[in-house]
Parts: C-alpha cells; structure tokens; sequence
C-alpha cells in the first residue's frame, strides 16, 4: 500500500521538476518578448501594446472599414473556438455558379442598398452575417486545413499555427470593405489555398497624425478587389478596395468576413501569417499588434 503511494508522490515530484526546467529554458530563448509580459489570450481592448502608438484622437480620424447596420445595439462577437468554418466543395461550386447568374445584381445594387444608404441601415432586418471575430484567440479546432500546419512556413512563422493574430469582420458577400487612411498598395494577390486568404490586398498606410508607416491586410475579399491595383496604387481613406468575398473565391470560408491585421514591418508579398503557433505568440504580438487600435472598441 505504501510502496505505490511513494512511488506515484516521487512521479509528482519528477514531473514538476521537469515542468519548470522545461518553463524555464523556454524563458531563456533568446527572446526578449518573455511569455509572462503578455496579457492572457482574448484580453480587453488597450490590454495590449500600442505598437503605433495610435492615439484615440488619430483613432478618431479612421474611416470605418465596412459600414456595419446601425440599429443594431452590438454586433455580435462569435466564438471561433469550436467549429471548423471552411465550406465543402459542393458549396464552393454552387457559390461559383450563383455569382455568375445574380453577382452583378446582388453585389452592385442590393448589397449597397444594405450596407451603404444611410436610411437602410437604420431598418431593422434580420441577419446572422454580421459579426466580429477575436484577435488572439486559440482557434485548434477551426484551422485544421493545411494551410496552417507546421510544414507551410510564413514569414518566418512555423508549427502549428491556431492563434488568430487578425480580426474578422464579418458581413454578407459583396459589402464595401473601405480604406481606414491614405497609403499606396504594397501587394495584391489571390493565395488560392483551401482555408487561405482567397483574394488579398496588402496596404501601406501613412497614419494621418503621426506620419507611422503600418501595413494593413484585407484578406478573404471578392475578386473585384484585385482589379486596378498593383505595387504604388495610390490609396484614399475611405475608397472602397473591394467587397467582401463568396467561398469560391475567399479561401473557402463558409461565413464571409474580412480579416484584418496590422504589422509594423513590410511582408514579403500579399500574405502575412493569418494565426501564429503558441510558441511564436510573443513574437507575433510584438509585429501585429491588436486591429482595435485602428477599429476601436467592437468588442
Ligand atoms: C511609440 O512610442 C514609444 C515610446 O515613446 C517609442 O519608443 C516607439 O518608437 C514609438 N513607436 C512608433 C512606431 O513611433
Ligand atoms: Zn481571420
């Protein structure tokens, strides 16, 4: 009776050695971003660091990226925790054919009576497209495509990417995404891969007040966002870049939505690593740092 009991305190007693020699030859990498910096995965607004420096008065100067209903109280804020949201091929294909039947109509004249005319926004229709997803939220059981396994390699990020280092604003296929400052076009793409960005566009932004270069990704959008943009386009705050894109052309994301995140350094091309191993999390917050320093507080 004894013996066991000895045995399984001795195995406790290993494990917690092992556990914090493991912690602490982590904590001398030669990182200088130290895990316990770092504020717990999906913090507040403004828990995070002000990697521009954008104050609320800049904030004040952003144009909004899409116009979200107005008389909605809040938008709400989904869990992206559980579910995978990539759409089946069938899905995709009936996408395809659907755009090429109503896309002109739909995305040209009922979407921007939706989401544009100041008077329909204010009218109470139901929708369950509209919604917000969370910067640094472990999403393991949503990127399970091969995009984000440890072998595909972006900018330097590897293993196995979950950690949302974007926001997802989501909205109906066609809405107006719109420019939130000046800034030229640093990159635009189609990064065609199953769970990636579909249709990108990279913009170098020029902060209005304090003249800080930031480079802002539109990932998921329609194809009308690659036409007439190359490297050096200038861009307007609030031109409209693009609209919001359908499964056959977003990545295969069943729920339109437009991710957005902000890097302090040039990427290479039209993509920046979306989600970020636990592992690379400290690094990743020091060049991403959190959208809502330029959305504001949705959430
Ligand atoms: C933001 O402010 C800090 C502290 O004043 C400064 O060290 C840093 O260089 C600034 N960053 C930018 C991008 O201006
Ligand atoms: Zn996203």
């Amino acid at each position: 009776m004894i013996l066991p009991r000895d045995a399984s305190l001795f195995c406790l007693f290993l494990t917690l050695i092992t556990t914090s020699c493991t912690f602490a030859s982590n904590q001398d990498a030669n990182n200088p971003h130290q895990d316990d910096l770092l504020p717990p995965l999906e913090s507040d607004f403004k828990s995070y660091p002000n990697l521009a420096n954008i104050t609320d008065e800049e904030r004040a100067l952003f144009h909004p990226i899409l116009k979200f209903p107005t008389h909605f109280k809040k938008i709400p804020v989904l869990d992206c925790t559980q579910a995978t949201g990539l759409a089946t091929e069938s899905q995709r294909k009936r996408s395809k054919i659907r755009d090429k039947l109503f896309g002109l109509v739909w995305r040209n004249v009922i979407v921007n009576l939706i989401t544009d005319s100041e008077v329909v926004r204010k009218v109470p229709w139901k929708s369950s497209k509209w919604g917000f997803g969370k910067y640094d939220e472990d999403r393991r059981a949503m990127y399970t495509s091969s995009v984000f396994d440890a072998e595909n390699v972006v900018d330097g990020y590897s293993g196995a990417r979950t950690v949302h280092l974007g926001i997802d604003l989501g909205a109906p296929v066609g809405t107006k995404v719109y420019a939130f400052a000046d800034g030229v076009v640093h990159s635009v793409g189609y990064n065609e891969g199953h769970g990636d960005y579909g249709f990108v566009v990279v913009i170098e932004h020029t902060l209005p007040l304090s003249s800080t270069k930031i480079w802002a990704l539109y990932g998921h959008m329609d194809r009308a966002t690659s036409r007439n943009k190359s490297p050096g386009t200038p861009i307007q705050k609030g031109q409209v870049i693009g609209g919001i894109g359908d499964c056959h052309e977003n990545g295969g994301w069943s729920a339109p939505h437009c991710h957005f995140q902000v890097s302090m350094r040039p990427p290479m091309t039209h993509d920046m690593p979306g989600a970020c191993s636990v592992q690379d999390r400290p690094i990743a917050l020091s060049e991403y740092f959190d959208p809502r320093y330029v959305l504001g507080q949705i959430y």
